[in-house]
């Protein structure tokens, strides 16, 4: 085999990782401390070092997986193996998963959760789970049953992830001892840390996070496990709240609401409403720095097709979606409303692409917020009234994704607290339960939006045509 020199110094959690043969790892810690770097090094050397190993690298979906952890495996990891190829990748084919093909007969098969049945029916000697945090117990349960290929004298789980709250699955993975826990802390890579002192990249890096606040800031910038206090959405419950994606019926009622912004994102929900009136958000669309017709046409895009081609695209039925020539019919029941916060300029430029009417939300931020607040308690019949789907987020926006922001909705109410202002944190008095704290707040506003729509009747609709 062609000789291929990796230089990797693992330090801290990483270089306990590399010693350990437990047969689960979950590496916690802040943003950017060596985690996935680490872990992926392990699966590569692995596979390099034994012959027809057969490894496994997933994220929860396949769209964040390629756009952030194999990019780091290919330029970080593996770039010295891919040039001399020893390394090659498969694209994959509709039998077979995407993988990195080692020269002595080795694999690594990648690929997302949100897919798992083809990469799921065979057998790895390893696996590696990034930003595991994402995943639920069952996703994990699944995959140790897989692990069971005997190239290795040892089969291992190895997850990587920032932290969350504390009664999140994996924080209770590791208490019960399932998992070897192992903190990852940022003097553990050599990119910020070097001889003792931080380099000029990691002190601009450690000021990022820095900015960051509230229990964000103990996860990303301190790599602890802690609960946000002061949360609005208190009753919020994964295990109850987020539900398998369905097929949503045709004769649902279809709400779309909306948030605009450009620095911040624009947040565009779709929100099926069932027959006993339980809104379930299952499509969702959360982009910084895209025009609103930009994110128009994206919108047009899930909801339409093309019935004839269009003049921008002549060998294609694929609908441009910008020219006259486009003639396009709904492959889903058209909005019943198309809510939209009050900006009039940003509101008219929505309406002129999506060729819908919007309505303006109701304003109040208080008897809205007691509106979610309601619909997430248990109604007569123990199920609650509002739902998210998994795998609702179209695609998740890289920028926000680096920064450690929330990339979703879902994201957003676990960070969503109410301000209590720092003269009244100071003085350990409680908080003034009526305005939250506007910062990650843009799903939360559109999921107020719909809600206040259903739920806060009898006032004079503002609507434009
Ligand atoms: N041992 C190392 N030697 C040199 N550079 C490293 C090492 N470990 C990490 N790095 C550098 O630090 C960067 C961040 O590492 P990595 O992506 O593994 O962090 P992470 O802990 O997974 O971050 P996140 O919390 O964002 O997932 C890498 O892109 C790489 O440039
Ligand atoms: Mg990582």
């Amino acid at each position: 085999m062609t000789a291929t020199v990796v230089r990797y110094e693992p330090r801290g959690a990483a270089l306990d990782m590399f010693r350990s043969k437990a047969n689960e790892i979950l590496m916690s810690g802040a943003a950017g401390t060596g985690k996935s770097v680490g872990a992926l090094m392990k699966v590569h050397l692995a596979c390099l070092h034994t012959p027809k190993v057969r490894a496994l690298i997933v994220r929860k979906t396949h769209a964040s997986l390629t756009a952030s952890t194999l990019v780091t495996f290919r330029q970080k990891v593996a770039a010295e193996a891919i040039a001399a190829q020893v390394v090659k990748f498969y694209g994959g084919s509709a039998q077979e998963p995407a993988a990195f093909r080692y020269s002595n007969g080795s694999a690594i098969v990648v690929g997302g959760l949100d897919r798992a049945t083809r990469l799921l029916s065979t057998e790895y000697d390893l696996c590696f789970v990034d930003e595991a945090i994402e995943t639920t117990a069952e996703d994990l349960d699944t995959i140790v049953t897989r692990l069971r290929n005997g190239r290795l004298s040892y089969q291992q789980l190895i997850m990587a992830t920032n932290p969350g709250p504390p009664t999140h699955h994996l924080k209770q993975r590791a208490n019960a001892g399932r998992c070897q826990m192992l903190y990852s802390r940022h003097e553990d890579n050599p990119r910020l840390y070097h001889d003792g002192e931080w380099t000029e990249y990691g002190r601009a890096y450690l000021e990022r996070l820095d900015s960051l606040t509230g229990a964000r800031k103990d996860r990303m910038r301190f790599g602890k496990w802690v609960a946000a206090e002061g949360l609005v959405y208190e009753a919020w419950d994964p295990a109850v709240h987020l539900v398998d994606p369905f097929e949503v019926p045709k004769d649902w009622t279809r709400w779309w609401s909306v948030d605009l912004g450009y620095v911040n994102p624009t947040v565009i929900q779709f929100w099926a409403e069932d027959p006993d009136g339980r809104l379930f958000l299952y499509r969702e669309m959360y982009r910084t720095k895209t025009l609103v017709e930009d994110h128009a046409r994206a919108v047009l895009r899930t909801v339409q097709r093309c019935v004839s081609h269009c003049r921008a695209n002549k060998t294609s039925s694929h609908n441009c979606f910008t020219c006259e020539a486009c003639v396009t019919e709904w492959t889903e029941p058209r909005p019943r409303a198309v809510i939209t916060d009050h900006d009039a300029e940003d509101r008219a430029t929505l309406e002129r692409h999506l060729k819908l009417s919007t309505t303006a939300a109701h304003k109040g931020v208080s008897d809205g917020i007691q509106a979610v607040q309601a619909r997430l308690k248990p109604a007569g019949d123990g199920r609650p009234r509002l739902f998210i789907m998994r795998g609702a987020l179209v695609a998740r926006d890289p920028e926000l994704d680096a920064a450690k922001k929330p990339c979703s909705t879902e994201d957003e109410i676990t960070g969503y607290v109410w301000d209590r202002g720092t003269a009244a944190q100071q003085a350990g008095e409680k908080p003034a339960k009526d305005a939250p704290l506007k910062l990650n707040d843009h799903g939360m506003d559109a999921m107020r939006y719909v809600v206040a729509e259903r739920d806060l009747g009898g006032r004079p609709r503002i609507r434009r045509l």
